[in-house]
């Protein structure tokens, strides 16, 4: 077995590095002159690398496993982790089957291998831009997991990356390769067959327990490469049980649930509507409650975009129906998912590959179903060399992450109110206002009372979509992007 834990930074680089270190400016990208990606003939296999494994990761290699199965002409050739037992348990798995594969605890040094074709990239949130914007410096295409960013700015960054090396970068939610499903559905609804749309909804509720309270720094676990696992995000002790997974609850290395299972809603909800910027104005209402534990994202959460004519309203439920209840809400028959209204009847969207069509007494109208690899499709393009082939290109990805990120932003700037003042705030958008007094009783049914643990109002933000910054809140435009911590910083300059 090959780990290699030295990332092979050529002596120009550490040159050039410790010069713009020293001269305080941000470290310039590890292949700053980018390099061309080899030529794939139509008969060559794609060397892939898995980044990122212990969960979904797990996932992608089963998606490429299956594809080379049924005949694709791809082989993954690298595990990179920075979890050690992780890294060793998937070399050996790949020995076992008689494919080995090279194991990298460090990205930089997968990046030097010229076997890696591609990367499917599945790693926490904070390190998904930098790993991207790499990899097309690297002349890598890549697969990267949602959200595509943990911050608007980077997100930006890595669509320019991609342009500028001519990468191919799909994102990876694969509603959008539910192209007998929910794509049809879409295409259904924005020729008009049920009129005019007049709202669309995100539906997010996800069953989301304490993550427990300790007292005090944890020991990071001796399998872990903790500087790496920070990588662009502040390296602070460790204050929560679990280092993996539970990161997503908080806003360092997380974006919480909505940026987490809701971006696949919010990109579906966004992909119905037709728009390609962001909202021009934006507020959320939420709060972690019903729990105190050392999460700081919310759990429960409305987030309104106003978009001119038709808001899309998204809804954050991490509690049960009831307090000490297994079922979760619905909202017309949706748990996770998308609810599309129109004049006509409306479009429910209950999973990541069907939609069916309501008319307003209930009866059903039409329903889709039906879905394709979105690896499969990522590895088309990568042959093609065409964007437009992707179903969901990192163009999509960064508007849809960045519309999680303009509502957690709003959310994060507010402050705790009672419920009646927040009803007084939020009057004059009678969409938000509804579904906040849903929320209210959701709450309610699992026993948190709002006068002694309140929500939190996010400020009203208004954003120019041209330059996808705030106008009227400079606090704010600073949450667009992060201080990132050297030498894992993503460049100004892709
Ligand atoms: N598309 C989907 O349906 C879907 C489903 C689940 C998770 N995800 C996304 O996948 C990502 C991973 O989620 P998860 O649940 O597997 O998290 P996880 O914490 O369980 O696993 C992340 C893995 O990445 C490794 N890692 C961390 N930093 C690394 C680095 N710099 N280089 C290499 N490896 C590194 C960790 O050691 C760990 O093994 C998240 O962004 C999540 O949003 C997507």
């Amino acid at each position: 077995m090959q780990i290699q834990n030295i990332p092979s930074l050529t002596r120009r680089d550490f040159l050039r590095a410790s010069a713009a270190a020293a001269a305080g400016l941000a470290m310039p990208s590890l292949f700053a002159a980018g390099r061309r990606g080899r030529m794939i003939g139509p008969n060559e296999e794609i060397g892939f690398a898995v980044v990122g494994f212990r969960g979904q990761g797990g996932s992608h290699i089963n998606s490429l496993t299956k594809l080379r199965e049924a005949g694709q002409k791809v082989r993954i050739v690298a595990l990179c982790d920075v979890d050690a037992e992780v890294l060793a348990r998937g070399v050996k798995q790949f020995a076992d089957r008689g494919q080995p594969v090279k194991g990298y605890r460090d990205l930089r040094a997968l990046l030097e291998d010229p076997a890696v074709d591609a990367l499917s990239i599945a790693t926490p949130n904070h390190w998904h831009a930098l790993a991207t914007i790499w990899a097309c410096q690297a002349g890598k295409d890549v697969y990267v997991e949602k959200p595509v960013s943990h911050n608007v700015w980077e997100g930006r960054q890595m669509v320019r990356a991609a342009r500028k090396y001519n990468r191919i970068v799909q994102t990876g939610t694969q509603s959008r390769s539910s192209r007998q499903g929910i794509a049809a559905a879409v295409e259904w609804v924005r020729a008009g067959n049920l009129g005019k749309i007049r709202v669309a909804r995100g539906i997010c509720y996800k069953r989301r327990d304490s993550i427990g309270k300790v007292d005090g720094p944890q020991p990071i676990p001796p399998e872990i490469d903790y500087d790496l696992w920070c990588g662009p995000a502040p390296k602070d002790p460790l204050m929560r049980k679990r280092l993996h997974y539970d990161w997503h609850w908080v806003w360092p290395t997380g974006n919480g649930d909505l940026g987490n299972q809701g971006i696949h809603e919010m990109d579906v909800a966004r992909w119905f509507l037709g728009v390609t910027e962001l909202s021009p104005r934006v507020f959320a209402v939420g709060g972690r409650l019903g729990y105190v534990d050392d999460g700081t994202t919310p759990n429960t959460m409305v987030i309104y975009h106003d978009y001119p004519g038709t808001p899309l309203i998204f809804e954050v439920r991490g509690l049960p129906t009831a307090k000490g209840a297994k079922d979760m809400d619905r909202y017309r028959g949706v748990q996770i998912g998308i609810v599309i209204e129109c004049e006509g009847g409306y479009v429910a969207v209950p999973d990541y590959n069907s939609a069916t069509a309501y008319d307003w007494s209930g009866k059903e109208i039409r329903k889709w179903a039906g879905s394709e690899s979105h690896h499969g499709n990522f590895i088309q393009a990568v042959r093609s060399r065409k964007v437009a082939d992707l179903h969901a290109d990192i163009l999509e990805g960064h508007l849809s992450s960045a519309l999680c990120h303009t509502g957690n932003i709003s959310y994060r700037l507010g402050r705790q109110l009672p419920p009646e003042l927040i009803r007084d705030q939020i009057a004059g958008d009678s969409g938000a206002l509804e579904a906040c007094e849903r929320a209210y009783e959701h709450l309610l049914a699992n026993g948190v009372d709002l006068n002694a643990t309140p929500a939190t109002l996010g400020v009203v933000l208004t954003l120019d979509p041209k330059t996808e910054r705030f106008t009227n809140h400079r606090l704010a435009n600073h949450l667009l992007t992060r201080a990132y911590r050297k030498p894992f910083v993503v460049p100004e300059k892709v």
